[in-house]
């Protein structure tokens, strides 16, 4: 009866969000080495070192979630998004936070719209108890969260399941979250257990503010993204700001390179670079005004005029 239920649910689901170009199906492969990872990561303006390629690749091909760790503003969110739209696929995302239960990320009855299927019966005259029981457990008043989402077919392939900064949820919400994820289903009891055709591709980040249990990072493969070498942090630059002069790309990026050097309270990631007048903009780089206060002036002076002489003798970069 249960894999009935599920069969049901699907079926209906099959078909409602068909993806056409031109009026046809869009299907894409997933990559088949570390150089095609590498390559559709960088179509996506992703500038990923051959590590985290890797670990992209091997993800995808193991079928098995990637989990990602680091710092805010390292790329970890971008990762699942760039993923999705160079593969064509759907990205569904479950932002997490303290007290994430099952009705915001997984399913919810839509209470009032199963209030008014009662009263229309009623009205109606047409109220069989028995039948109207299971009436109003129909999928038509199930309201779908992303994990719930992530579980449906699409003709364009398996969506992108994001599962976002994972350390704000409670430890609950995560054993719920290892067994979703262990099979790809999920159980409703009034309609039975709903099961992914094709697993989602999943992306976890956690920007590590608590310690994710083993038992979760053991189904994962695990990455730690760190921040990028001055090389790459160029790149990224060149890619987001090309219309930046290029020696004042270079001296942003040493200068950020030699500010996370720093015994700060809270690195500089990449989100925050700004090619702008340093004092002015340290409030887009640091978010600490005790840090802040140490920067500003003849700190923030010094550090330049260091990158300035370093990067007189090193024109390559
Ligand atoms: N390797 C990278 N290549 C291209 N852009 C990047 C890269 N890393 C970070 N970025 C940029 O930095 C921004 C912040 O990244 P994000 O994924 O939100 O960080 P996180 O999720 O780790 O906090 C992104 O919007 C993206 O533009
Ligand atoms: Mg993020």
């Amino acid at each position: 009866m249960r894999v009935r239920a599920a069969t049901r649910l699907h079926g209906r689901a099959r078909g409602l969000r068909d993806v056409h170009c031109d009026g046809k199906p869009v299907f894409m492969t997933l990559p088949t080495s570390v150089d095609d990872t590498a390559a559709l990561l960088a179509r996506g303006d992703y500038v990923a070192d051959r590590s985290l390629a890797t670990a992209v690749y091997l993800s995808l091909k193991l079928g098995r979630p990637l989990f990602l760790e680091g710092e805010a503003g390292v790329g970890k969110t971008e990762i699942a998004k760039v993923l999705a739209q160079t593969l064509g696929r759907r990205l569904v995302r479950l932002q997490c936070y303290e007290g994430l239960d099952v009705a915001s990320a997984v399913y919810e009855w839509n209470y009032a719209r199963q209030m008014i299927e009662i009263r229309l019966a009623e009205a109606t005259g047409e109220a069989n108890r028995e039948a109207l029981g299971s009436d109003i457990f129909d999928e038509r008043f199930l309201i779908k969260r992303p994990l719930l989402q992530a579980l449906e077919p699409a003709l364009e392939g398996p969506p992108v399941l994001l599962i976002d900064e994972l350390d704000r949820t409670d430890e609950p919400f995560e054993a719920y979250l290892l067994e979703a994820l262990s099979d790809f289903q999920v159980t409703i009891p009034e309609i039975g257990t709903i099961k992914a055709a094709q697993p989602p591709i999943v992306i976890i980040t956690s920007n590590r503010t608590r310690e994710i249990h083993d038992a979760l990072k053991r189904r994962c493969f695990y990455y730690w993204v760190d921040y990028p070498k001055a090389e790459r942090e160029l790149e990224i630059l060149r890619l987001k700001a090309p219309e930046a002069d290029k020696r004042l790309s270079r001296q942003v990026v040493m200068f950020v390179q030699q500010v996370r050097g720093m015994d700060l309270f809270k690195l500089p990631g990449i989100a925050e670079l700004d090619p702008d007048t340093i004092n002015d903009t340290l409030g887009a780089l640091l978010k600490y005004q005790d840090d802040i206060a140490r920067l500003q002036g003849s700190e923030a002076q010094r550090i330049l005029n260091t990158v300035k002489a370093e990067l007189a003798v090193m024109p390559a970069l």
